[in-house]
């Protein structure tokens, strides 16, 4: 590991993406749905609010998509995403209106500071593929910012290996332990860059250095930055033990071949598996195209008061379009996926369907 690792509770882990220098560089952010909405809200602060164009009013920031269930290759990263009809769009922009071309250039012509990406996107339950991603960000002199919420310890991801510079996640997906706490971890680089910064973050709460030295992260006396959360940080440790006894191979392997169970359960319901390739498929979020007919409000109502078990309408731009199945942690098991698909089966027979 060449970095040491820094816990501390973040109130979200959303509110990672506000922290960084304003600089003089675009931001860049790659994900269908949550962050570019949280970007959007920088426009409050007026150090952020910069004159560039950019898909996010008031923010220095550059969003490529991609239709929803694809991933991005590193070419549509690097150069430009895939030429898309307006009606192909992932959504429409937080500004209303669908983006136009000219924002889906990449690396070569934002030159972005950060990049940032969604390891596991869990709006639409594809996972992006990680490998060359640090490099070619590296090549471009940008770091990699990777939100691994919703596939820590599900899938492998290699923060080193893959010169990811910011990896985080949290603490209440596969980790199986309460919300609030997010784990977070820096490359070299990054720390380089958050000591060299020329502009105070603009929160006191998110002061990388400052928590750095308070988790003795920087051979400096410590110094009071916050009362921590140590009932937080106990049951996330007790978490993190839990995926230890397991194994970290072992949950991988797990979630892989239980999402592949789920997938094919679903098929024989007759159900469409939203991410059509099979490699590309998040195995901690399942999604399906919500089957035609029903309301998907109908279904997740029905399971939720028949069968106990919650699953999810799509986020953001997937909203009416898929249900989404999260088995993760240790609700990742074989006998978890037979209930789902159980409870499905029922929810399909008798919820109400229109014919026309
Ligand atoms: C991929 C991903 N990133 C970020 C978040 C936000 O996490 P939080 O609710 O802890 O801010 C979620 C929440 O589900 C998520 O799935």
């Amino acid at each position: 590991m060449s970095l040491c690792l820094q816990w501390f509770m973040a109130f979200s882990t959303g509110q990672i993406c506000g922290r960084l220098d304003p600089g003089r560089r675009p931001h860049s952010w790659f994900m269908h749905d949550q962050f570019p909405h949280r970007a959007a809200r920088w426009e409050v602060c007026p150090n952020l609010t910069l004159p560039l164009p950019t898909s996010v009013p008031g923010a220095n920031v550059h969003e490529l998509l991609k239709p929803l269930g694809e991933y991005f290759a590193l070419w549509d990263i690097e150069e430009v995403s895939a030429s898309l009809d307006a009606g192909q769009w992932a959504r429409a922009g937080p500004g209303g209106g669908h983006l136009p071309l000219c924002f889906m250039q990449g690396l070569v012509q934002h030159k972005p500071s950060v990049l940032f990406i969604a390891h596991g996107e869990s709006s639409t339950g594809v996972l992006q593929p990680l490998e060359g991603l640090g490099k070619l960000c590296h090549r471009h002199g940008c770091l990699l910012l990777v939100d691994a919420v919703a596939s820590l310890g599900g899938a492998p991801i290699f923060m080193d290996q893959q010169e990811i510079d910011v990896l985080y996640s949290g603490s209440q997906k596969v980790l199986n332990a309460p919300p609030g706490s997010a784990p977070i971890s820096f490359s070299e680089r990054a720390r380089e860059k958050i000591l060299r910064r020329k502009t105070k973050p603009p929160s006191f709460y998110l002061d990388m250095a400052w928590l750095a030295n308070y988790w003795g992260c920087d051979g400096e006396p410590r110094r009071y930055h916050h009362t921590a959360p140590i009932n937080s940080f106990f049951s996330l440790r007790e978490g993190l033990t839990m995926l230890v006894e397991l194994g970290l191979e072992t949950s991988w392997e797990r979630h892989q071949a239980n999402c592949a169970q789920l997938c094919q359960g679903l098929r024989d319901l007759g159900l469409e598996l939203f991410v059509k390739e099979e490699k590309a498929r998040l195995p901690t979020i399942t999604t399906v195209r919500v089957p035609e007919g029903y309301d998907w409000r109908d279904i997740t109502a029905f399971l939720m008061e028949n069968h106990s078990i919650e699953i999810a309408g799509g986020l953001g731009p997937s909203v009416g379009k898929v249900l989404r199945i999260g088995l993760m942690g240790c609700n990742s098991t074989s006998g978890n996926v037979d209930s789902v698909l159980r409870a499905l089966r029922d929810a399909l027979a008798r919820c109400h369907r229109s014919r026309l």
